[in-house]
């Protein structure tokens, strides 16, 4: 007699089969660069991976991995605060920290529990988090728990991008301001880089709203590390709202207790380290010491989840070296998106347009981006439509994402592929 969970799960997963909305795992059979071999399809160009900078498959990010695997083991088998913290932690983070401009910052297992680790630990009842409609899901999560596990604190949220007028940030500032419950500290939260628009967050101008209102600014930059900037930090630094890096600490000096003021204007970040930072996988929280230090003391997931395995910190701190030390790789990124997004376009697509490597092609029906990226797979293409609920209904995708591992032939054979459809 079937349970009452294997009936509902079983209509579920028959109406998604119906509508052609059923997810295939593709089994990939080597490692991720701008060519990768997939069960049943043989070698393939792939414009799906966030592999932004080429480096998951860099043999310095590899050897790094496999010597932290000698070095360390496999990991710590303890949460960090009992017996949990290996050297490549603190060397991470450092980096991290250097990177992004902040007195510290504070690793995890992914992004997603880095973003859970932030709200629920720092927000206190009487706050208020100001949060973007896009913003990727492990924020929104993080705010529902927030909200949920401490009663008073209040959540609002404004249009995409929409600074000034109705359901707009400066909106949801003044009523959190006039509202008499909402008596403390007010967050606004948003991506740098928008995952599923490749747009970006007009991060000038919502510091300077933020400072109107005493607001703190928090910023999941997971799609602008590698990407935005001359160096690959972020948005911020496409902005020029981080000082130029200094020179690197010195082995064994620790970074994050040092007194130098960091030259940064967004008062938190979340990241990952699952893109263009290895690939591999990881998140962080990059901050002022004392948020750093309450998370560490507070956090949920710091206090009841393992550390980063070492081979995944050791690689991570590789490729940030390699991206902070070979600007040209950004640079050849760039290149690649400025040229994609021309021949996409002149293809007659419609890309939605900004400098980031997310270039998204509305098709609008679920279905009908499933069977895109079906034919392009048969074309040699892998390339993944985006549907509900990754994506409101109505607006599915194909998103094509530029690495600087492409060559401007691989680009010219995905826009072949894409003429025709
Ligand atoms: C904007 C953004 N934030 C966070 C994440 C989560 O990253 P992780 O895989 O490290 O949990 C993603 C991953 O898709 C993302 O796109």
């Amino acid at each position: 007699m079937p349970s009452l969970f294997d009936a509902r799960a079983d209509s579920i997963l028959t109406s998604l089969r119906d509508s052609g909305q059923f997810k295939f795992l593709q089994m990939i059979e080597g490692p991720m660069d701008a060519t990768v071999r997939l069960r049943g399809s043989g070698e393939c160009l792939c414009f799906c991976s966030n592999n932004y900078l080429g480096l998951a498959n860099h043999p310095e990010v590899v050897e790094a991995g496999i010597k932290g695997l000698r070095d360390y083991g496999a990991g710590t088998a303890s949460v960090r605060f009992i017996c949990g913290t290996f050297t490549p932690h603190e060397v991470l983070e450092r980096t991290i920290a250097r990177m992004m401009g902040t007195e510290a910052s504070y690793t995890f297992v992914s992004a997603w529990t880095a973003a859970e680790a932030l709200f629920p630990t720092l927000c206190e009842p009487g706050d208020t988090i100001i949060s973007d409609e896009l913003n990727h899901a492990c924020l929104i999560d993080s705010i529902r728990l927030a909200t949920t596990i401490k009663k008073g604190v209040h959540k609002a949220v404004y249009r995409n991008n929409v600074l000034e007028g109705e359901k707009s940030l400066r909106a949801a500032l003044e009523a959190a301001r006039a509202s008499k419950e909402a008596t403390g500290q007010i967050w606004v939260v948003t991506d740098g880089v928008f995952s599923m628009e490749g747009s970006i967050a007009d991060l000038p101008a919502m510091r300077r709203m933020c400072d109107e209102y005493g607001a703190l600014l928090v910023v999941d930059d997971s799609h602008g590390h590698g990407v935005m900037g001359k160096l690959g930090r972020g948005t911020h630094e496409h902005f020029g709202m981080v000082d130029d890096l200094g020179a690197p600490p010195l082995r064994g000096e620790n970074a994050a207790r040092s007194a130098a003021p960091p030259g940064n204007r967004i008062d938190l970040f979340t990241g990952t380290l699952g893109k263009a930072l290895g690939g591999g996988a990881g998140g962080f929280v990059a901050a002022s010491r004392r948020a750093i230090d309450l998370i560490i003391q507070r956090g949920r997931p710091t206090l009841f989840s393992n550390a980063l395995p070492c081979t995944v910190a050791c690689s991570a701190n590789t490729a940030i070296e390699i991206m902070l030390r070979e600007p040209e790789r950004v640079q050849r990124l760039k290149d690649n998106v400025a040229y994609a997004r021309r021949r996409i376009g002149e293809a007659g697509f419609d890309v939605l347009k900004s400098p980031t490597a997310i270039c998204p092609i509305i098709v609008h029906d679920t279905a009908k981006a499933i069977a895109m990226s079906k034919r392009l797979l048969e074309l040699g293409v892998f390339v993944i439509g985006f549907g509900y609920p990754v994506v409101p209904e109505g607006h599915a995708r194909l998103r094509v994402q530029i690495s600087a591992a492409h060559t401007q032939q691989h680009i010219d054979r995905l826009v072949d592929a894409l003429k025709k459809l």
